[in-house]
């Protein structure tokens, strides 16, 4: 079979379209996810059960033109298939027991890993025995950094300062738990490629709150060791790195972990990344997902100017961040067609 889109563009081939996609595309601005998830109870039995999250993967597909279908679970499943205990609140996010001490890493159990994952990796095969062959299936993962804050602080927050004084007053402990993570998801994104990902995903979404040191440990060493190890197992499998916010860190990212496409937030200058990303690796980003959110004329020219600034070289179309929950779909539709419409 010849490439799909998405994954010509990863590889550095000049494709005349423009792939495109949407980070959390399968989720609550669309009805029948939200009819799905109902179904299911809690968002947690929605990622566990492979019938409705091969169908809630799906649903975006049927609707719009997008070039990759992105496996939906989340990137907290790694700390729950840990031992960690997990769970969301509804309208409030994600909550887990903090870890305090070294015991507590030390607690984590990798052996659970594969058993209390099953369930993805049947959701992934089946996802990919049902797509197009046309269609990318995007595997993901949390990476290192942004999961142990999750880990550590116990759910979200805006500066995430519990993790900062874990790291630097426990360094040994806070090396170890980066360690268990970057096993624990390597592992969990060869047993994705076994099943059907055509393509990986990390998700750093807080990679912005480091200081250039420690995104060079926590950021760019554990990264690039998963992707190496993921590798030794399957050479070919083409990484996007979603390192949100980092600036001008992201030029160490791009150049050493290996990753194949880097993903750009919203605030990044487009000029900045064309001369200092695109140079390297594909980009991926970076529309506002507010002005997705907004439509009409606004979404018309951001969308335009994007694909004028970046769509010269190696680029798939997406939000710098993920589509916020009450976004009517028809804009998603008219983003779609504006770039599947546009010819280099
Ligand atoms: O992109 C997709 O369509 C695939 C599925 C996906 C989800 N979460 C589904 C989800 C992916 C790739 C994620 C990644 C994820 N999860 C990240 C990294 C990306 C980012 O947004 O920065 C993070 C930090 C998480 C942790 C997490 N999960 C948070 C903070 C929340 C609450 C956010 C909110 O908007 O309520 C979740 C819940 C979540 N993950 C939802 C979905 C569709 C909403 C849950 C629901 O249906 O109630």
């Amino acid at each position: 079979m010849t490439k799909r889109l998405m994954e010509q563009v990863l590889a550095g081939e000049n494709t005349s379209e423009i792939p495109v996609w949407i980070m959390r595309q399968a989720g609550r601005y669309l009805p029948e996810y939200k009819e799905t998830r109902k179904q299911a109870g809690d968002f947690l039995s929605l990622c566990y059960d492979p019938d409705k999250a091969t169908e809630v993967t799906l649903q975006p597909l049927r609707r719009f033109d997008f070039d990759a279908a992105i496996l939906f679970s989340d990137i907290l499943v790694i700390p729950q298939a840990l031992g960690q205990k997990l769970w969301f609140a509804e309208g409030e996010g994600p909550k887990l027991e903090a870890l305090k001490t070294f015991d507590d890493v030390k607690k984590l159990d990798e052996s659970r890993i594969d058993d209390h994952l099953s369930p993805v990796y049947q959701t992934v095969q089946q996802i990919r025995s049902r797509l197009d062959d046309k269609i990318t299936l995007i595997g993901f993962a949390g990476a290192p950094w942004t999961v142990s804050c999750y880990m550590l602080q116990g759910g979200g927050s805006k500066d995430f300062l519990a993790v900062k004084e874990f790291m630097f007053s426990k360094p040994d402990a806070y090396q170890a738990l980066i360690d268990c993570l970057v096993d624990a998801t390597s592992n969990y994104l060869i047993k994705q490629v076994d099943h059907g990902a055509n393509v990986l995903q990390l998700f750093d979404s807080w990679a912005s709150l480091l200081d250039p040191l420690s995104y060079q440990k926590f950021v760019v060493e554990p990264t690039k060791a998963i992707i190496e190890k993921v590798r030794a197992v399957h050479p070919e499998i083409k990484f996007i790195g979603f390192s949100r916010s980092a600036g001008a860190n992201l030029v160490d990212y791009v150049e050493q972990t290996g990753i194949n496409g880097a993903g750009l937030d919203t605030a990044i200058d487009r000029k900045w990344a064309k001369d200092n990303i695109q140079s390297k690796v594909a980009v991926q980003g970076n529309l506002d997902p507010a002005i997705l959110r907004q439509g009409g004329n606004v979404l018309n020219s951001h969308v335009n100017q994007i694909l004028e600034d970046l769509g010269d070289g190696p680029f798939i179309f997406n939000c710098g961040h993920g589509i916020i929950k009450d976004t009517p779909p028809e804009h998603v539709d008219q983003l779609v067609k504006i770039v599947k419409n546009y010819k280099r």
